[in-house]
């Protein structure tokens, strides 16, 4: 929520147009408030792992500030000190965020490996064509940077949530997060758990269980009720649904926050 009210603020912002320090300022307080370099180190290194496990020790990430990309947000990739022997690093993936530790990545695997990593539905994770550890391409000497053309890469449709994502568990959570972080996802929609929130809320407005539960749609329904086009259809929703979705909603911000989002 916190995103969108800044969000709307940046559209009315960019709407009025021209060089705007509101908008420095903004951007240079997301950054302040980005996890340390070495959680998004860690969180880059992690989707790695569970992308391509028999390469986990093949990359090197490491998070650099936005000087070292003129201002902006980019990636930078780079042959590592190779010693030729299979466990040690061969590529060096520096980026702004852990955002962009994992586009580098898929960058370079789709470069310089020929691999393609997209939804099930449209290919899924090909990685056949990735020559094994000891035999990364290397880059050309000076290696290369990638720049964000614009500083927010957006992702999902409000529907989405009570279509899809509301029938998934953390293990296809984190698919998706992963996801998003190697297409260079930097702003994602994070709506799971909302009732859990509306119903704390109404609680402390005195609003009754029963009165509550007769205005939650169903889990399918979600989307529609949020938006006060219905209500009660398909609900009540249990408690042990808002409480898990709760929790879930947790883990996927505190992932989200791992790699330097800002869902
Ligand atoms: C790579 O290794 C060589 C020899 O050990 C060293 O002289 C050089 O400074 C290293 N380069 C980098 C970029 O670390
Ligand atoms: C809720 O009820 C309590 C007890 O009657 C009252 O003190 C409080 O002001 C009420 N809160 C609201 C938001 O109406």
């Amino acid at each position: 929520m916190e995103v969108l009210k800044w969000l709307l603020c940046i559209c009315f912002l960019v709407t009025v147009g021209g060089d705007v320090p509101e908008l420095e300022w903004l951007m240079s307080k997301l950054d302040e408030e980005r996890a340390p370099a070495e959680v998004q180190e860690a969180a880059a290194a992690g989707i790695l792992h569970r992308l391509l496990p028999s390469h986990a020790s093949a990359f090197h990430f490491q998070i650099v500030s936005k000087d070292e990309c003129g201002g902006h947000t980019c990636f930078l990739i780079n042959n590592h000190n190779f010693s030729g022997k299979t466990g040690y690093p061969e590529i060096t993936i520096k980026g702004t965020t852990g955002v962009e530790l994992a586009a580098g990545l898929h960058w370079y695997l789709k470069h310089y490996c020929g691999a393609h990593l997209s939804w099930d539905k449209t290919g899924g994770v090909q990685l056949a064509s990735v020559p094994r550890p000891g035999s990364l391409p290397i880059v050309h000497s000076g290696g290369f940077r990638v720049q964000r053309p614009v500083p927010w890469n957006y992702y999902q449709n409000a529907v989405t949530s009570s279509y899809t994502f509301v029938w998934w568990d953390w293990e296809r959570w984190e698919k998706e997060i992963d996801w998003m972080a190697l297409q260079g996802v930097n702003l994602p929609l994070a709506f799971t758990g909302q009732e859990a929130i509306w119903q704390k809320v109404f609680l402390r407005y005195n609003l009754t269980k029963s009165n509550i539960d007769d205005f939650f749609g169903g889990p399918a329904f979600l989307a529609w009720s949020r938006m006060g086009n219905l209500h009660g259809w398909g609900g009540p929703l249990p408690q042990s649904w808002l409480d898990q979705q709760l929790q879930l909603q947790k883990r996927i911000l505190f992932r989200m926050r791992e790699l330097g989002m800002n869902p």
